[in-house]
């Protein structure tokens, strides 16, 4: 296997309006290879999306350095972009596009071939086919989730940096979409970075870390 992502002394602060600023990530290193897959579990506001964010270049780190498959993330640099897929906690979607235009459009933006036959197989995985043709204003939050999994599985990215994607589902529904982008993941050899709070799909993962106080550990305390 050879090294994905390579995470060395990731240090990463908010400067709030009255106070000293917080460090929400505090020297983590950690490494995931290709095909690997890891989740990141913590209370809400331990910093598992801003780690999300960081990794993705979305967010400027303040010290440490970020090597995606030996290039260094830069912030807003977009080199790694075709490679890295999110789905983020809050959908994001476009509202001005139906759900079908939804999910080509990372595709499209990034100049990737779609197989029409995998759409479909996303699709129906998914239950979103009678969905396609509507704008997305009136989905409900499992709906929107469904749909914003699909439009990251379409562009097949070498690394998906997922947080919460079922968060907003029921439990049934949330396995199923679960279980189908683990398959996935699994078929295509795409590695992914999980936050979840739910224990049993962090076990189904290569390796689980625990974030707490700025630091990332693999024991739970
Ligand atoms: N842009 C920002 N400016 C200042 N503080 C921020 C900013 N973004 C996040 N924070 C703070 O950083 C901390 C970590 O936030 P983050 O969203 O990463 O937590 P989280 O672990 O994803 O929580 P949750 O499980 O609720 O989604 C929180 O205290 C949050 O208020
Ligand atoms: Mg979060």
């Amino acid at each position: 296997m050879s090294e994905l992502l390579s995470v060395q002394h990731l240090t990463k602060s908010f400067q709030t309006s009255s106070q000293q600023p917080v460090c929400i990530l505090n020297d983590i290193s950690f490494s995931l290879q290709a095909g690997e897959s890891m989740a990141v579990c913590g209370e809400s506001g331990s910093g598992k999306s801003t780690l999300l964010f960081v990794l993705g270049g979305l967010l400027p780190l303040d010290k440490g350095h970020i090597f995606f498959q030996q290039q260094p993330i830069v912030y807003n640099h977009l080199v790694a972009s075709s490679e890295i897929g999110y789905v983020f906690q809050h959908y994001q979607l476009i509202e001005e596009l139906n759900v079908e235009e939804n999910i080509y459009l990372p595709s499209r933006i990034q100049q990737k071939t779609v197989d029409r036959h995998f759409f479909n197989k996303i699709v129906d995985l998914l239950k979103i086919a009678s969905l396609l043709q509507r704008q997305t204003t009136h989905l409900s939050g499992g709906e929107c989730q469904r749909i914003a999994i699909a439009r990251t599985l379409l562009t097949q990215p070498k690394l998906i940096l997922a947080d919460e994607p079922t968060g907003s589902l029921d439990e049934a529904t949330g396995m199923r979409v679960m279980d189908l982008f683990f398959y996935v993941c699994q078929t295509l050899g795409t590695s992914f970075i999980l936050v979840t709070h739910n224990a049993v799909f962090a076990e189904k993962t290569n390796k689980v870390f625990y974030l707490k106080r700025g630091k990332m550990s693999d024991e739970k305390d």
